[in-house]
């Protein structure tokens, strides 16, 4: 059949943004709470959601043929020993979290060295141990499912490697971060068969409207008022612009509108540097939608 499935988180840290970000794709779902597959309504795409862990074997199944995911999630599999290539299609930005070690506040271990021998709890045996053996460190892993905080404290563990945001879970279960063996975010996977010639057409639309959303996300536009002998500098000022439009003041002829498109983040330092090179009328406002 000639559609796209893609695979997404049903519930957890990544779905909200997963599917709002096919929704501003201009994709639009059939849905029912319970159901797990949302039928694609004018665009032939259409989601499944089930728990992100199993994301990266359904995408190896070839049951979907995209997945939204965490790359520590993908990365796991691919260094449990897979052979077969999940290809990472676009790192999305979101859900940023760190894989790191951490220990029971007064646990003496204060070095990766002194980790050489220790018993490791962890969701992620696989990358956890390879990353420490790029860092020369030789430790067992014991692989939890979940609640991999509470394993220092039940002595089934003398360190965790667990998934940090804010340090929340850490604190609350008196654990100290050590070191950061991985930062992740969530990414768009294709399975690892080629996509059918067909669907292949499709895939490259969606993927151009992706990347119409995410590069529209970190986008401004700005128009001000400028005196013509500082457009230069001005134009400098910019962060990230390219040809600036310019429009002639029929009021103050020694003044233009300049509009641009600011690729980059957009600071109250930059607008107060433009005020100070002479710029006037500073207005930004959001992207929705880029192409081309
Ligand atoms: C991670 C991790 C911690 C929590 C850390 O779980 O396992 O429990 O988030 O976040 P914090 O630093 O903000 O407290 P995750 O959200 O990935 O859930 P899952 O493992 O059940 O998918
Ligand atoms: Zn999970």
């Amino acid at each position: 059949m000639n559609r796209i499935r893609v695979a997404i988180q049903k519930s957890g840290r990544l779905s909200e943004r997963s599917l709002g970000l096919l929704q501003n794709c201009g994709l639009r779902f059939a849905r029912s709470k319970d159901k797990l597959y949302w039928y694609g309504q004018d665009f032939p795409v259409d989601l499944l959601l089930v728990r992100d862990d199993d994301i990266p074997r359904i995408l190896l199944d070839g049951v979907c043929d995209l997945g939204i995911v965490g790359q520590n999630i993908a990365l796991e599999v691919m260094r449990e020993g897979e052979e077969r290539e999940l290809e990472e299609l676009r790192n999305l930005g979101f859900g940023r979290c760190r894989l790191s070690l951490a220990v029971p506040e007064k646990s003496g271990i204060s070095s990766l060295a002194d980790l050489d021998g220790c018993r490791i709890a962890t969701s992620y045996p696989a990358l956890t141990s390879s990353l420490l053996a790029e860092r020369g460190v030789r430790a067992e892993m014991v692989k939890l499912a979940g609640s991999v905080e509470i394993a220092p404290g039940l002595g089934i563990a003398d360190a965790i490697s667990d998934l940090v945001s804010t340090g929340t879970t850490l604190r609350a279960n008196h654990l100290v971060e050590m070191a950061v063996l991985f930062e992740s975010s969530a990414a768009l996977y294709c399975r690892p068969e080629r996509v059918p010639s067909k669907k292949q057409a499709l895939l490259n639309r969606l993927l151009a409207r992706l990347d119409g959303v995410l590069q529209a996300a970190e986008s401004k536009y700005v128009m001000l008022h400028a005196p013509r002998d500082a457009l230069e500098e001005i134009t400098l000022l910019l962060p990230g612009a390219e040809h600036p439009s310019l429009m002639d003041l029929e009021s103050d002829p020694d003044r233009v509108a300049l509009h641009a498109v600011c690729r980059e983040a957009v600071f109250w330092e930059h607008l107060e540097a433009l005020k100070g090179a002479g710029a006037s009328a500073i207005l930004v406002v959001p992207v929705e939608k880029m192409l081309g």
